[in-house]
């Protein structure tokens, strides 16, 4: 089987490169013809690990083109992963999903046989059974059917952990149109994963219910676990660590995702649990336990300004460590750390900023407002407060020495990577959700 992967972005192009890892010859499209001048040149056009590995492993099975007819009419499946942005009401649009269905299905008004097509963008309930099908039958002036399959099969992927997530998915979602359909994608994704791949079929519908569903519930137990967090940052003698590990022991809830932290960010759970009262507004249901997972994630770079102002003076220094969304990644959107320099740009504060790959991006959001420096250390030495809030692995060793300058009184850890016992009185490390340590640092300002 051929296969034509339509978006080359920061996931079609990990798909292109695992397809392509187990002998499937890929071709790509994009608008973008920088994208396709890179995959010619198996130039990973996105940064993601081990993707650059694998172009270069699998070149033989990888060309792009920005010829539809040539990429369509070669192919026997077609994928398609390009944006699906969402409105100003929460809902995602098609408008480009769309516009590739115009150019796929123009091409296969003129391709006899079968050819598949999946859309792995995230669409509404509602959008790949409806808009998005008729778009296709009209251009080809084909049906669905017995010689056109369509599918709808999203990803519930971390960026910096795709090509992982590829191969080892948790679960495979597919919505189809048809019994044939299913069953060649199904068939390409045990050879892919594994025969033992877990594969969960259904209609559209139900499929795009799901997609949404399982991010909104793993939304769920972050804002819960943060939730918990805003409650031990008061409650005398209380540490969420303590609380949220016994918790996650029960095996009705489990540890992953009850992790209290900083809020959620990235371009997929902030907008999927938007989309997911959309939807249930657009039913005339209701959708309560999304709307407060939203609303208790808006409070979390609040609530760390508020912590940060309780323990030094406006137009003191901050340093805000990690400014990706996640670590292992250079993506910034939604991310809590972009969010937390702008806050406390306007609660008064100086800022200055270290990521160890998020710079570039970050300072075309920030301009010249936060100092950004090359490495931690650097920025530490300008800040009265540290604040950890992307949990790379590098800030977890940050060691006294790296604060010996004297400038830095507190460090805010607040995914509880340090060691607070190893730093001395001059420099101490604050613990969110951790009564004591907040309480302290308090009153220390309150001393003085
Ligand atoms: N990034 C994630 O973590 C993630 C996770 C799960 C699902 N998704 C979903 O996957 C979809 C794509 O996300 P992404 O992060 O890969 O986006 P992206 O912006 O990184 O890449 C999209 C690519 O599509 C190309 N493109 C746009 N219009 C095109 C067209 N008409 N024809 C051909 N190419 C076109 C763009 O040039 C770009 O290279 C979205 O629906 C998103 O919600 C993303």
């Amino acid at each position: 089987m051929k296969i034509s992967i339509v978006g080359l972005g920061k996931l079609g192009s990990p798909i292109v490169a695992v397809l392509a890892s187990k002998g499937y010859d890929i071709v790509g499209i994009d608008t973008n013809p920088v994208f396709v001048d890179k995959m010619n040149n198996h130039i990973a056009p996105v940064e993601e690990p081990f993707l650059q590995e694998l172009l270069t492993k699998h070149k033989a099975h990888i060309s792009a083109t920005t010829d539809w007819t040539k990429a369509i009419a070669e192919t026997d499946l077609t994928t398609v992963i390009v944006p699906t942005p969402s409105g100003p009401d929460g809902a995602f649009r098609n408008d480009y999903v769309l516009s590739v269905m115009d150019e796929v299905g123009r091409v296969l008004a003129n391709k006899p046989g079968y050819h598949l097509v999946v859309v792995h963008s995230t669409t509404m309930p509602g959008s790949v059974g409806g808009p998005i099908r008729q778009r296709l039958e009209h251009a080809s002036g084909r049906k669905v059917g017995p010689e056109l399959g369509l599918c709808y099969n999203p990803e519930f992927i971390a960026l910096g952990d795709v090509i992982h997530g590829l191969l080892y998915p948790d679960f495979i979602l597919i919505g189809e149109s048809d019994r044939k359909a299913g069953d060649i994608l199904e068939g390409l994704y045990r050879k892919v994963v594994g025969p033992n791949a877990n594969v969960a079929r259904m209609n559209f519908v139900n499929a795009e219910l799901t997609k949404i569903s399982v991010n909104t519930y793993v939304t769920m137990k972050i804002s819960f676990a943060n939730m918990l967090g805003e409650i031990c940052d008061r409650l005398e003698g209380a540490d969420v660590s303590v609380v949220a590990d016994a918790i996650g022991r029960d095996t009705r809830i489990g540890k992953k995702y009850l992790k209290p932290a900083v809020g959620y960010g990235g371009p997929c759970f902030p907008r999927d649990t938007i989309a997911f009262g959309r939807v249930a507004q657009l039913v005339g249901g209701s959708a309560d336990l999304a709307l407060s997972t939203d609303t208790i994630n808006r409070r979390q770079v609040p609530r760390l300004t508020e912590v940060v102002g309780d323990m030094i003076p406006g137009g003191s220094t901050v340093a805000v460590l990690g400014l990706s969304y996640k670590p292992s990644t250079a993506v910034i959107e939604e991310s809590q750390g972009i969010l937390l320099v702008k806050a406390l740009q306007g609660a008064g504060f100086d800022v200055v900023a270290h990521d160890p790959m998020a710079s570039g991006p970050a300072r075309t959001v920030l301009g010249d407002g936060a100092r950004l420096f090359p490495t931690a250390r650097e920025a530490l030495v300008h800040a009265d407060v540290a604040v950890i809030i992307t949990p790379w692995p590098e800030y977890a060793d940050i060691s006294p020495d790296l604060v010996a300058h004297g400038r830095t009184r507190f460090i805010i850890d607040c995914w509880r990577q340090l060691d607070p016992a190893l730093f001395a009185d001059d420099c101490k490390v604050v613990r969110l959700g951790h009564q004591e340590t907040i309480a302290v640092a308090g009153k220390q300002l309150a001393a003085e």
